[in-house]
């Protein structure tokens, strides 16, 4: 439910933050957002008075209202539509009807095509790379990003406040109160970005290198995400994380993720997290049934090491490894290494089947599928320590 007293903040001289904090939201398009999360808009008074970025449309009053508080929407004549993804156009619409002259600037051709699938005939006006418009005392540059988050991505620079409009990247699924990131935990904000990252942009590393090379050049004092906060005292910071993420660096660090039927499996990653950290590389354990799958990823994403256990099932691998597998593989991990354990009744196949799935994600194999049969013996743990500490890692 709206509070009915929604205001615009203001965020530098006569620009605002008018977007909407989603403080309940739990799961993001299967992406598990423990921390809810904002569709962040902004509102720039000039001449030409500009939005950029609309909001989930569950949000549009909301959206509207920090709009009313310090202009009537019909002065609108700038609607600068970042991406076509829901969270930031799903109100386009909405704020179209209010402010019938305003022109809304997308990308060509994917902005342009999926704008209109979405919300019909609009008034659009499509921008390239290099394109920019003046406002008033304000320019607004158009850099497109494409597929971060997707073919019709981009940011706005404006040169004047040093401000950068940057959408889905450098921001974080995190609800807070505070709009800047001196204002909230540190820690808590890069855990988040991270988290952002690896979910929604690890596919998409040289894009992002492109992206961060085209921004290379500019001097900014702000980075106005889409989601999450506003970066003003740690801007340094989060573009370093970007260059590191988008780089493909791990670090010697292990994961170990499993499921269990009655115990076997998980003695073995236990003995396998144990024979990690005998060797100096610290092991996150994780039994997949008490963890969401995008942290768990998200500890991945920069550990070297993998390894994954399963039982065997129906002759298969279980449901919720299989699920995690997938993921895994959509989001094309670069530069692990790891390996395949379980244990097994009789037939034994869902270790196989783990192995396969982590070569076809990209995974280097670097030894053979461990599976034990009924319960592991001290003995057999002892073996796989021994196998794990003989590695040439
Ligand atoms: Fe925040 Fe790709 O949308």
């Amino acid at each position: 439910m709206m509070m009915n007293n929604c205001k615009a903040i203001e965020i530098s001289e006569n620009i605002y933050w008018v977007g909407a904090v989603d403080w309940s939201m739990r799961n993001f398009h299967g992406y598990e957002t423990s921390r809810g999360s904002t569709y962040n808009a902004y509102l720039i008074l000039d001449e030409k008075i500009t939005l950029i970025d609309t909001a989930k449309i569950n949000f549009a009053d909301e959206l509207i209202a920090r709009i009313s508080s310090v202009v009537d929407p019909a002065q609108i004549e700038i609607i600068v539509s970042s991406h076509v993804e829901p969270d930031h156009s799903g109100a386009s619409k909405e704020v179209a009807a209010l402010a019938p002259n305003a022109e809304i600037i997308t990308t060509n051709p994917n902005g342009l095509k999926g704008l209109t699938a979405r919300y019909g005939k609009l008034n659009y006006k499509a921008v390239k790379a290099g394109d920019s418009i003046s406002i008033g005392e304000r320019t607004l540059q158009f850099v497109p990003t494409p597929m971060l988050h997707w073919p019709d991505s981009m940011v706005t620079y404006c040169p004047e406040e040093k401000i950068l409009f940057s959408n889905d990247a450098f921001g974080e699924h995190l609800a807070t109160s505070m709009r800047f990131d001196d204002e909230n935990n540190l820690e808590t904000i890069l855990r988040e970005a991270k988290k952002y990252y690896a979910n929604i942009l690890m596919p998409f590393g040289k894009q992002a290198q492109t992206a961060l090379k085209a921004l290379g050049g500019l001097e900014i004092k702000m980075i106005a995400t889409g989601h999450g906060v506003i970066w003003r005292s740690h801007i340094e910071k989060i573009l370093d994380c970007y260059k590191k993420w988008s780089s493909g660096e791990v670090e010697e660090r292990a994961v170990v993720v499993f499921d269990s039927m009655w115990h076997s499996t998980e003695i073995l990653a236990q003995t396998i997290t144990e024979a990690f950290a005998k060797r100096n590389i610290p092991a996150a354990y994780y039994d997949i049934k008490a963890t969401p799958l995008s942290d768990i990823i998200t500890d991945i994403f920069t550990s070297k090491y993998l390894a994954v256990g399963s039982p065997t099932i129906n002759n298969q691998m279980m449901p919720t490894i299989a699920a995690f597998l997938c993921y895994l593989k959509g989001l094309r991990p670069v530069n692990h290494k790891g390996f395949a354990f379980g244990s097994y009744g009789w037939g034994g196949q869902s270790i196989g089947y783990v192995e396969d799935e982590l070569k076809s994600a990209g995974v280097e194999i670097i030894l053979d599928k461990i599976r034990v049969a009924n319960l592991p013996t001290a003995q057999q743990l002892d073996d796989i320590t021994e196998k794990i500490l003989a590695l040439d890692l």
